[in-house]
């Protein structure tokens, strides 16, 4: 757990329920929710992919162990429940078919940026992910996206690459280099700021944070500022002065890598204290078990690619 320091917890009064089943997160009692602000969801699109062949037969970051033991059953449980979970709160869940040799396809946040329709594919950095971009991307084509840009330097997606609804948010340090961002603001045509990670279990953007917000004028985020270059961290400050503010608690179990739809926000059961502090400002925290899947480094929104369309 190296880089990642401890800290104490706040307390966690979020009304959260872990979540298995739809009918276990839903509906959040609305007297139980902050009245500080009417959070509104709006409905998403949202590619996944199984984890059929999933297994931790190869370390490309420090959550991966081959040696330790992993359920494939039971990271596919994680994996239905959090598409019961989406389609539960009435998203739409498209599904790619997984391919036998590539275990971390479950992770389809890296292999497509899809903003107002175009979308910007995927060039991993590591030889075993590599194929990965190819079948995604034939998964687009047939499926009506006639604007596809596949990049030329490695660009791992939505793991580095987060739509505010205004600005794209890009990482770079570990995996997607920084040329990439350039190239994502041609192929998308939005305005790119690139944002530097300095710690490697927190190696893509989407592990150090996350879009709570992204339909008002100002976007709101959630992130773990030391998982930043001080330049950064300054960037953000001055974006976003307005942000939640993840700890070490949250950045440990991947608390960061979380979805939301403007009003409910999906996080991995251990992130207790960012449920709270979702919840102080108005969001109605959803908790999933993701523990299998983290053992590859991966969470709810590595698992989640949204069709912007
Ligand atoms: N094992 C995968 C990798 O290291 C995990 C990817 C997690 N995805 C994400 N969007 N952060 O590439």
């Amino acid at each position: 757990m190296s880089s990642i320091t401890s800290g104490a917890p706040v307390s966690a009064a979020a009304p959260v329920a872990s979540g298995a089943t739809p009918s276990q997160v839903l509906p959040q009692p609305a007297e139980r929710r902050s009245t500080t602000t009417d959070r509104q969801e709006t409905p998403r699109r949202y590619l996944m992919c199984p984890p059929a062949h999933f297994e931790v037969s190869y370390a490309i970051n420090p959550w991966m162990d081959p040696a330790a033991p992993v359920s494939r059953e039971r990271a596919l449980d994680q994996w239905h429940a959090l598409r019961r979970v989406y389609e539960g709160l009435g998203h739409r869940v498209e599904v790619i078919d997984p391919v036998e040799g590539l275990p971390d396809m479950v992770f389809a946040a890296n292999s497509g940026t899809v903003v107002g329709g175009r979308v910007l594919g995927a060039r991993f950095r590591s030889a075993e992910r590599a194929d990965e971009a190819a079948h995604y991307r034939r998964w687009f084509e047939a499926n009506g996206y006639a604007d596809v840009t596949m990049p030329v330097h490695v660009n791992e997606a939505e793991g580095d690459l987060t739509w505010t609804g205004r600005l794209l948010l890009a990482g770079t340090g570990f995996r997607t280099e920084l040329a990439a961002h350039a190239e994502a603001q041609e192929a998308l045509g939005v305005p790119v700021v690139s944002l530097r990670l300095v710690d490697p279990r927190l190696y893509h953007l989407d592990t150090a944070l996350f879009v709570l917000d992204d339909q008002g004028p100002d976007p709101l985020i959630a992130y773990y500022p030391p998982a930043f270059s001080p330049g950064s961290r300054q960037v953000l400050e001055r974006l976003f002065p307005d942000a939640v503010i993840a700890d070490d608690t949250d950045a440990r179990c991947l608390g960061l890598n979380g979805v939301s739809d403007g009003r409910h926000v999906v996080l991995p059961l251990e992130a207790t204290n960012l449920a709270a502090r979702v919840a102080l400002r108005g969001f109605d925290p959803v908790l999933v078990d993701v523990s299998e899947l983290r053992k590859a480094g991966g969470g709810p929104k590595c698992c989640t690619m949204e069709l912007r369309d």
